[in-house]
């Protein structure tokens, strides 16, 4: 149990760390916000980056077959899905792949639908490019957060709704989609026609007692939706390679790949650098014991800060964790309170519009120097009272972040 090293990130240029300013109102808070982690990528990684740099020539690469034999065994393996080579494209990361399908997908003022709270570059990729934002919010109930698939119905014909972007697992809410549901919601989307693009990056991160489920794979036949699904993922949450823009688009229907390969063509972004070729394909090949080590420490460290929250606040609600190490905690009964502190402290309006939205800023980076992800980027002031904390990081920081949370509240 020693295979995942926690590495000070601080003056390493990190986003997370080194970021803080572009974000927030100060450098030095305690980072719990970027998705990726606070540890060392395997060891098999960094020896075949080392390997590779030592050998010393960065020419132009050809992809090696590795990586594709690599990828293909891990998601027959591990997720039960026989990709095929020649269904395999390139993007620079998922977010780029999706703002690109966006623009595939649906015309201009088209609309593009999500389910907040979600990952918010989905909404501003229909935003940017010009198409026309449609939101289905998820419902939650007792035992946490579903999909509306009658709402989801009326939305996608009443909008004329062209595409549907997926997150599964769900970031922020941490859901590990059950087959029945995904099935559901895919039924519905080919009977209108609806394209779904299937953001599979967290796919990997499923904590025990769950089960990742492709989308690709939900139907009773194989290849059932192929003809209106895209699937993106990528080595890049599984094993902290952010930065190194690799990332897989599968796209078994031959007429959606002619579309994909026209526009890839048109900007000519048909391939990536080496360093993330050769970073992927070992991780691949090699990673699996640092993932499942990283998946405990994770587990861990969701229990300690659920435990603690719900310890020194009893009206907390934290959303259970199937999947991602991202954790989802709803502050809303503390919300009179966070105003009204907020309020004090300012001289702000506690009725105004935002007030809730200002108060969180306010509660977590004033109060309890955490940079956190707020709920209302997710979805807008409905979910103000939210907050998604990385939890990809060592226990003490954990430790820390569920002290200063109490603490400020409890004040
Ligand atoms: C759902 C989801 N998609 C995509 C990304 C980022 O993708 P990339 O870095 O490959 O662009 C993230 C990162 O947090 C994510 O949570």
């Amino acid at each position: 149990m020693d295979l995942i090293k926690y590495v000070e990130r601080k003056n390493t240029d990190c986003a997370k760390w080194d970021g803080l300013k572009s974000t927030f109102s100060r450098g030095d808070l305690l980072a719990m916000w970027v998705a990726d982690m606070d540890f060392k990528v395997p060891d098999c990684v960094s020896n075949a980056l080392k390997d590779y740099i030592d050998m010393g020539a960065f020419g132009y690469y050809v992809p090696p077959s590795g990586y594709y034999d690599a990828f293909i065994e891990w998601e027959r393996k591990y997720h039960g899905y026989e990709v095929k080579r020649e269904w395999m494209r390139f993007a620079p990361g998922v977010v780029p792949a999706f703002n690109w399908l966006v623009q595939m997908l649906a015309g201009e003022g088209e609309a593009v639908a999500v389910m907040q709270p979600v990952y918010y570059p989905f909404m501003k990729a229909v935003e940017n490019n010009g198409r026309r934002l449609v939101n289905c919010p998820l419902l939650l109930t007792e035992t946490g957060y579903s999909m509306d698939y009658e709402t989801f119905e009326e939305v996608l014909i009443r909008e004329n709704v062209k595409a549907f972007i997926f997150s599964s697992p769900h970031n922020p809410v941490g859901r590990v989609w059950e087959r029945d549901e995904i099935r559901r919601m895919l039924d519905i989307c080919k009977r209108h026609n609806v394209f779904v693009i299937s953001d599979e990056i967290h796919h990997d991160l499923i904590m025990s007692g769950h089960e990742h489920v492709p989308s690709a794979t939900a139907g009773d036949t194989a290849g059932a939706y192929d003809d209106i699904l895209v699937t993106l993922t990528a080595a890049t949450k599984t094993f902290n390679l952010a930065a190194v823009q690799n990332s897989i688009v599968i796209i078994p229907d031959e007429k959606l790949r002619g579309v994909w390969d026209k526009f890839t063509e048109g900007i000519r972004i048909t391939g990536g650098n080496s360093f993330g070729y050769v970073a992927v394909e070992a991780a691949y090949k090699e990673g699996r014991p640092w993932l499942e080590e990283l998946l405990t420490v994770i587990e861990g460290n969701y229990n300690c800060l659920r435990r603690k929250l719900e310890a020194g606040l009893p009206d907390v609600r934290v959303a259970d964790l199937e999947g991602t190490y991202l954790m989802w905690i709803d502050l809303s009964a503390y919300m009179d309170k966070i105003i009204s502190d907020a309020a004090a402290a300012y001289s702000m309006d506690p009725d105004a519009e935002d007030a809730a939205v200002k108060a969180m800023q306010h509660l977590m980076e004033d109060e309890c120097g955490i940079a956190a992800d707020y709920g209302a980027w997710f979805g807008g002031n409905e979910y103000a009272g939210c907050i998604r904390l990385n939890l990809a990081t060592r226990r003490e920081n954990v430790e820390q972040a569920a002290k200063r949370i109490i603490a400020a509240l409890k004040k």
